[in-house]
């Protein structure tokens, strides 16, 4: 099985990174895809959002990044839809603990590539920052997806991101591309969120998605209750742009 490594990326907070996570799984699996979630976050909310208690797991992605022994088997949790590699606060070591490790940037890659066949779809939600984690998934990914909120100054920091970006493609992995840049919490009422979707498409055009993901408290609630929207709310406006934005990382 040939599968397909993205990073969900961008080190602004509360983009909504770890939401466009849960529901690209969601909509991916639905789809009869194989797919895997990769927490990448000390603040565990991917796997929060999943339904997996960050607090309580003793095993997470910090034990898979710290002992390249530790069978990624054991620390891989298997949900009804979908796997999980969790993370909680003790990821939070790592940045410190990998850094005198030769190819600390390449380590989830290496981890990744004992299960990579498993899946049709490994996602990985990135920390707010462009740290040693959000590195080691750039490295790790074949394509980045940046979600960008409707918002004033919401493009503040996207040059650094491009950049890293750039920067790791020519030393690190020359596979990487930018899959696409995701306009989140859009408001069709609202003449912010329209002047700032236009600011968005004025700026990175043909990187922008077409999909724009709605402002809706339905996505917080689905979340609470551990479903992606697609199964929370199927007809809702926020399904159908997941469904939709799964159709455009099917297309090239
Ligand atoms: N489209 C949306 N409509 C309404 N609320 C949203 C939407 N997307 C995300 N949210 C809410 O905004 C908050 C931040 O979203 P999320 O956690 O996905 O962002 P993030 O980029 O992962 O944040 P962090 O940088 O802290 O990891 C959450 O409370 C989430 O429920
Ligand atoms: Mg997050």
């Amino acid at each position: 099985m040939e599968s397909q490594i993205y990073a969900i990326a961008q080190q602004k907070g509360g983009v909504g990174k770890t939401t466009t996570t849960i529901n690209l799984c969601a909509a991916l699996a639905e789809d009869g895809k194989k797919v895997l979630a990769v927490d990448l976050d000390p603040q565990g909310a991917l796997s929060d959002g999943l339904g997996v208690p960050p607090e309580e797991l003793d095993i997470t992605v910090y034990n898979a990044l710290c002992d390249s022994e530790l069978p990624m088997a054991s620390v891989i949790v298997e949900l009804e839809n979908y796997h999980l590699l969790p993370a909680n606060i003790d990821l939070s070591a790592a940045e410190i603990q990998l850094l005198n490790e030769p190819g600390r940037d390449s380590i989830l890659k290496e981890r990744l590539s004992e299960v990579k066949d498993n899946y049709d779809y490994i996602l990985i939600d990135c920390p707010p920052s462009l740290g040693l984690l959000t590195l080691n998934a750039l490295v790790a990914a074949e394509k980045v997806i940046i979600p960008v909120q409707t918002s004033y100054f919401s493009l503040r920091g996207m040059d650094q991101l491009l950049e890293t970006v750039k920067k790791v493609r020519s030393r690190l992995n020359k596979a990487l591309t930018i899959k696409g840049i995701l306009p989140t919490m859009f408001n069709r009422q609202t003449n912010h969120s329209q002047l700032s979707l236009q600011n968005i498409k004025e700026n990175y055009q043909e990187l922008v998605f077409d999909t724009v993901i709605p402002y809706t408290v339905k996505l917080q609630d689905s979340v609470l209750s551990s479903q992606g929207i697609t199964q929370y709310q199927p007809q809702s406006e926020a399904a159908k742009a997941y469904r939709s934005l799964v159709k455009e990382i099917y297309g090239n």
